[in-house]
């Protein structure tokens, strides 16, 4: 998908379609120049109620004297318009400009009263990327419509404001959303296509492309190092585990290092402790958040960060077999520390600690860790956000922040010390889970227990937001790519 810039002064539609947005109420039409042409067409359109700027409302006009569409796209109340909005109404224009067939439009960028001309561009652009994306399938008939559209042309009306270098604003949209459906590509591939393995080679061709530092720990380094925590969940499975860093040096020496761990688990039967096989299939996405990792280290050296950042992938497939690890097992992990395992469906956060102990190896100042870990999360916080569990303020306000501004929800979780204590045990240093109630806060404090006091740490339970469970002008249900977008902001925001 070729996106493009215009910075001509436009006065009405270009051939062969132009999407206009529109937001609903009384003063749609105010201020809005652009729309001169055809000002009359759009009042009568909203006088008769043909059309009323509804949230992602559409309308396609022909005009065959000029043979060209206009397309309305309605953006609803304009007091309601976030940024997640403004992404699926970028989708929504690059969905009407291929649901008419054609390979070249133009997207007229919104001018909002709550977004400068800049940032609505960036969402906009943003949200086409996501749109312009048909999700691939294993059907033998391949009788589905196809994405005829390749060009996109942004323009914005700049006689009311002025972006300043538009172009990298484009192209930085374009690498973020890039990276998001890469991290979307992998969660949706089914787990018979994607396990540890071929996880690392995907890592290996992003390592190459980016000239990043790569290391790999297969079973038996796994084993000799003592990542225990790995080995347990992986043990099961014929498929093998691993381990994966890549290291990205940064622009700036001296700079701080951000190191990045992310939960592999390709696929999550639960092990013994077998999930119910109703939406299991749904366990191929557990390894989400060693995508977004992997997304994040794909687009870093593109975007130019000053940071060092480290990213570190722990990558296995729980499975039950006569070799799987067991309920009342006790492992040893890379920091040395002993768990006694009691749910071998709780594996995410035995895999992270091994992860979290390499990743401060790199003496890393901060680590984000990014796991679909509890199904507490989701419960508690639904699809559409995510929990953040930090006591260190910088990251905690900074990654909320960062979401804020890319349409992604993180919402502050408590460390609640007083829980600390029901992950006592009398067999090993601690136990791996406790209680059902609190899952998401419990699977926090066991994963504390690995990082050292000096260093910042911020834990992302994506377990509610890795997965769409229902269509949206995204695409159908499935991989969302959450928190790539999100990272890569603060990355580009310290
Ligand atoms: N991968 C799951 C968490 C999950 C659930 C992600 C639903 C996405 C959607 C995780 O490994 C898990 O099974 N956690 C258990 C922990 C429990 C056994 C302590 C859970 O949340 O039930
Ligand atoms: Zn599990
Ligand atoms: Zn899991």
């Amino acid at each position: 998908m070729l996106f493009k810039y215009n910075s001509d002064i436009l006065n009405g539609p270009i051939k062969p379609a132009t999407v206009f947005y529109l937001t609903q109420g009384p003063d749609s039409l105010k201020d809005r120049p652009e729309l001169a042409s055809f000002r009359l067409t759009i009042q009568q359109l909203l006088a008769t109620g043909a059309f009323k700027g509804e949230y992602l409302e559409k309308l396609p006009l022909y005009f065959p004297e000029n043979d060209n569409w206009l397309i309305m796209i309605g953006l609803g109340d304009y007091e309601k318009i976030i940024p997640h909005r403004l992404h699926e109404a970028g989708a929504a224009a690059v969905n009407a400009l291929n649901s008419l067939n054609l390979k070249e439009g133009f997207i007229c960028s919104p001018l909002l009263p709550k977004f400068t001309a800049t940032q609505a561009l960036e969402l906009v652009v943003h949200g086409a990327r996501l749109g312009a994306e048909s999700r691939y399938n294993y059907k033998t008939n391949a009788d589905e419509p196809v994405n005829t559209l390749k060009t996109v042309t942004f323009w914005n009306p700049e006689h009311l404001s002025f972006i300043a270098k538009p172009k990298v604003i484009i192209s930085r949209a374009q690498i973020a959303a890039e990276a998001q459906l890469q991290a979307r590509r992998l969660a949706d591939l089914p787990a018979n296509y994607l396990d540890p393995v071929a996880f690392v080679e995907v890592a290996s061709t992003v390592a190459q492309r980016n000239k990043l530092q790569m290391n790999v720990w297969d079973e038996s380094q796994i084993e000799a190092e003592g990542a225990g925590g790995l080995l347990a969940v992986g043990q099961g499975s014929d498929r093998p585990p691993r381990m994966v860093s890549l290291e990205y040096p940064g622009t700036v020496r001296g700079s701080k290092t951000v190191a990045l761990v992310g939960k592999g688990v390709t696929f999550d039967s639960g092990g013994l402790c077998l999930k119910p096989g109703e939406g299991m299939g749904q366990m191929k996405t557990d390894m989400s958040g060693a995508a977004v990792v992997l997304a994040v280290m794909d687009a870093v050296t593109s975007l130019k960060v000053t940071n060092r950042v480290v990213g570190v992938m722990a990558l296995a497939e729980n499975m039950p077999s006569h070799k799987a690890y067991r309920p009342g097992d006790v492992i040893s992990t890379l920091s040395g520390q002993t768990v006694e395992i009691v749910n071998t469906d709780a594996e995410g956060r035995l895999l992270l600690a091994d992860g979290l102990t390499l990743a401060q190896r790199f003496q890393a100042d901060y680590i984000i860790d990014v796991a679909t870990l509890t199904g507490a999360c989701l419960v508690a916080l639904g699809e559409k956000c995510a929990g953040l569990f930090s006591d260190n303020e910088f990251l905690r306000n900074g990654l909320q922040r960062s979401g804020q501004l890319v349409g992604e929800n993180f919402w502050p979780m408590p460390l609640l010390s007083e829980y600390e204590e029901d992950l006592k045990s009398e067999l090993a240093d601690f136990k791996q889970a406790a209680t059902r109630s609190g899952g998401a806060i419990m699977a926090a404090l066991f994963l504390k227990r690995f990082v050292k006091p000096n260093v910042g740490w911020a834990h992302l339970d994506i377990a509610g937001t890795a997965r769409r469970s229902r269509k949206s002008p995204f695409g159908p249900e499935g991989g969302s790519g959450f928190g790539v977008s999100t990272i890569l902001k603060f990355l580009c925001s310290i």
